[in-house]
């Protein structure tokens, strides 16, 4: 008799262990599914919110033929691109502006517009000769060397190529007040 009542203990333990085992499957299952749901959509949610802002072109640029440039008269050319900002695409907007200048050795240099020291516009003077930022009088010479005012470096040269005749840069922004060069 004790014999029969441990045995039907026996088979009730085991249904009510196996009843537990398959309850925690059905939980991690279900668990499993719904983070594999679960996690595109939140990707797709905040990825636009990890994307960088403006910080440079999306690729080369082109900023003119070679055959514009007069050996040490500096050009402005206005860079254009598609901005990218978070869940928006705009379309072509003006980014920024370069000066293009071709030296004697007959290379080209690009020089970013944007002052080193706060962000002011760079102009071109052609009767001085210099670079002039006129927020706060920082002066450069034709090679972007500071000459005086207090910008901490010089102006920040650009990555640039030519290819068929034409140039083309990278734009980017760099960080403002440090005295060294470095990616905004
Ligand atoms: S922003 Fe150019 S000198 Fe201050």
């Amino acid at each position: 008799m004790n014999n029969q009542v441990c045995k039907e203990e026996t088979v009730l333990h085991t249904n009510q262990g196996r009843r537990n085992f398959l309850k925690i499957c059905s939980v991690v299952l279900s668990s499993l599914i719904g983070i594999a749901y679960a996690v595109p959509l939140i990707r797709a949610f905040i990825s636009p919110a990890l994307q960088e802002t403006v910080s440079g072109s999306t690729g080369l640029i082109e900023v003119g033929s070679v055959g514009d440039c007069v050996v040490n008269v500096p050009r402005k050319v206005k860079i254009v691109d598609t901005k990218v900002d978070a869940w928006t695409k705009f379309p072509p907007t003006e980014i920024g502006a370069v000066w293009v200048i071709l030296g004697k050795d007959k290379k080209f240099t690009v020089f970013t517009s944007i002052c080193p020291h706060l962000g002011c516009g760079v102009d071109w003077d052609n009767n001085s000769g210099k670079f002039i930022c006129p927020c706060h009088d920082s002066y450069f010479d034709i090679e972007g060397r500071v000459l005086s005012g207090p910008s901490p470096r010089g102006m920040d040269t650009l990555e640039a190529e030519i290819k068929d005749g034409k140039i083309f840069v990278e734009y980017r922004k760099m960080k403002l007040g440090v005295s060294e060069k470095m990616p905004a």
